[in-house]
């Protein structure tokens, strides 16, 4: 049985809470928007032989305090990277679902020696649409006036698809619920702001899976055909009855996705 552990560390930019398993190449999980590193647990709890796992909580999420400066998506990337600093990881895959991809693409831009791989699921590379930031802001406005809940209420349709048993739908929507109303707020200010990186899938090099659960309503799979057409080295997997959170909906499919893809770059 695989053991998941949960580390904090102090790194050049604040402290940085994380859950890991396994040893070996490291694989950087970066989690989904309002949620936080547990959302990992089932591809933690299935981590291939010769991989580590590491799942940090972004800041503002789970157990990794906010900071006092107001996030953006080079915030949270450059936070990954002083976590990989601390851990004395030169280089590692990052995977990023949704908002974790748009970290992933952040860290991309930043450091991109630093990727051994990038895993981009239910994702996608475009800036919000006028029409998106206007949905974000009375998404502030719903979580000022009623807190998580509300937030939770508003998502949960679009994150699970209809075939989510209530247990799924529970364990999501307690997680959104117990999520802090400031780091939920900061995170929807940075991804509002975060820039378009259409401009820089045609520059990414290194081996790439995307993977899209087959009913994401947010990030439908078309979009994910679209953004893999131009990533050189990249694969495309749709994930069979996964919504917009596939990994937790159809977690043994999504691990197995994931780990061949590991497996056949090493
Ligand atoms: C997520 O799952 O991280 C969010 O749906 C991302 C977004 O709202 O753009």
């Amino acid at each position: 049985m695989t053991t998941i552990t949960a580390g904090e560390i102090p790194t050049a930019r604040g402290t940085m809470a994380w859950l890991e398993s396994g040893a070996g190449w490291p694989l950087i999980l970066l989690h989904a928007f309002p949620l936080n590193a547990a959302m990992w647990r089932p591809q933690l709890a299935r981590v291939p032989d010769g991989w580590r796992f590491i799942a940090p909580h972004l800041r503002g999420f789970g157990t990794t305090p906010l900071g006092d400066q107001p996030p953006s998506m080079d915030t949270y990337a450059a936070d990954v990277g002083a976590l990989m600093d601390a851990l004395s990881l030169d280089t590692a895959v990052i995977a990023g679902l949704s908002m974790g991809g748009y970290v992933a693409f952040a860290m991309y831009r930043a450091a991109p020696a630093r990727l051994a791989g990038l895993v981009l699921a239910d994702t996608r590379p475009q800036a919000d649409t006028p029409d998106g930031r206007a949905g974000r802001a009375a998404m502030r406005e719903l979580l000022a006036r009623d807190g998580p809940r509300a937030v939770a209420a508003q998502m949960l349709p679009k994150l699970l698809s209809g075939g989510a048993g209530p247990a799924l739908v529970e364990l999501v929507r307690r997680m959104i619920e117990s999520a802090r109303p400031d780091g939920i707020d900061a995170a929807i200010v940075a991804m509002m702001a975060r820039p378009d990186s259409t401009p820089d899938l045609g520059r990414i090099s290194c081996a790439t899976l995307v993977v899209a659960g087959d009913q994401d309503a947010i990030t439908p799979p078309a979009e994910a055909q679209a953004m893999q057409a131009v990533i050189s080295r990249s694969r495309l997997t749709l994930v069979e009855d996964g919504g917009h959170l596939a990994n937790l909906e159809q977690p043994d499919a999504f691990s197995r996705i994931l780990a061949d893809f590991l497996l056949a770059r090493l």
